[in-house]
């Protein structure tokens, strides 16, 4: 089975291609095209210029994805992409773009929530098997989810305001480290002292596994503030502060969700991390000592399996079509789409930054 992904849903072009092989799952091409440069002057995502990007630049993706990986159109067995949740702009390049495409083609074609994509691409990577528990942290989403089956999720928890690669986002924008934040504060932090500032962990020791992160946004505003510009050591010692914040928050609220788990899921062994910020090297390894302390087996895909990329998207419909749940040209984007649809809403869960 061989499957074409494209993500256009916030600010990377993705196009690629993923087959199922004897062996395996196996990537074929996963070209992604950043618009960092493009949005980098407004310290965040501009989604007009996102739409206008991916028209620019989706072509010329789809073309060398199937060229790298040595496949024409006319042998895919369906087309993938993202129909939500994310900006609208972009998720219409996308998927009018694999509509017309699969149309074409005459294949079936697949609309994907981008966070189903993060939830089954540690399937991708390794052998894991349903149920397990995932942590799904993003620059929109910050989710503690049991994933039963593909389209089958129960949510444990979500965020109450921000999502956690917003904190990171935000709180790097205060201390004066440019966008996007996560990796900036990851790098910032390498050499500072995460004793020095004094910040919050929100949510901890409470019941639950509801996150937030504004409190923790106001504590870094307040200290950028007071001090006014901070120099290189101020910078690195409260991005490793931050950092250590958010990591241990997460990993505070997921204990919680790893007994909610076990008790409704005795036969689960596995807790897994995806989306962007599961791409930080301290939280994997907060998150490894934690699954090892509950017994549980750790697994996250590679970084850049973890921020958005077309592969995601492609073996997203791969699980899709192997099960038969194709979706009609008429298929409608979904800007909100929540994977546990019974969930209650809640003030920050569902958006897409
Ligand atoms: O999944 P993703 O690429 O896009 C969304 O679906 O939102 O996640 C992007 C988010 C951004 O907030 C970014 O700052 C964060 O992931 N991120 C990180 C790291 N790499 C990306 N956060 C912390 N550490 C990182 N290394
Ligand atoms: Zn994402």
């Amino acid at each position: 089975m061989i499957v074409l992904g494209i993500e256009t849903s916030c600010d990377e072009t993705a196009a690629a291609v993923v087959a199922t092989t004897a062996a395996g799952p196996r990537i074929l091409s996963n070209l992604v095209r950043s618009q960092l440069a493009e949005h980098m002057p407004y310290g965040g995502v501009v989604p007009e210029i996102a739409a206008r990007a991916h028209l620019d630049h989706l072509d010329p993706a789809i073309l060398r994805a199937l060229a790298e990986a040595g496949v024409l159109l006319g042998e895919v067995d369906g087309v993938a992409a993202a129909a939500g949740p994310g900006l609208i702009g972009g998720l219409i390049v996308g998927s009018t773009m694999a509509k017309g495409l699969a149309w074409a083609a005459g294949k079936p074609f697949l609309a994907i929530n981008h966070l189903e994509a993060h939830a089954l691409t540690v399937r991708l990577t390794d052998e894991v098997e349903f149920p397990y528990l995932l942590l799904l942290v993003s620059g929109g989403h910050c989710q503690l989810l049991v994933c039963v089956g593909v389209g089958h999720y129960t949510r444990l928890g979500t965020t109450l305001d921000d999502a956690a690669g917003e904190a990171f986002d935000k709180a790097a924008k205060l201390i004066g480290l440019g966008y996007p934040g996560g990796p900036a504060v990851e790098a910032a932090a390498r050499d500072g002292d995460p004793c020095r500032f004094v910040l919050p962990r929100p949510m901890k020791s409470r019941p639950g596994c509801d996150f937030s992160f504004s409190g923790l946004k106001t504590a870094v505003r307040q200290i950028t503030s007071e001090r006014g510009p901070l120099d290189p050591r101020d910078q690195a010692d409260l991005a490793a502060s931050l950092q250590l914040a958010i990591c241990e928050a997460l990993t505070d609220r997921t204990a919680n969700a790893i007994t909610g788990f076990l008790r409704e899921h005795p036969e689960g062994d596995t807790l897994v991390v995806a989306g962007g910020v599961a791409a930080n090297k301290q939280l994997r390894i907060c998150l490894t000592k934690l699954a090892e302390d509950a017994g549980l087996r750790f697994v996250a895909p590679p970084p850049a399996l973890c921020t958005d990329n077309g592969a995601t998207i492609a073996w997203a419909g791969i699980e899709r079509l192997r099960l038969n749940l194709v979706d009609g040209l008429d298929a409608p984007l979904r800007p909100r789409w929540p994977l546990d649809t019974a969930a209650p809403p809640r003030p920050g869960a569902g958006v897409k930054a």
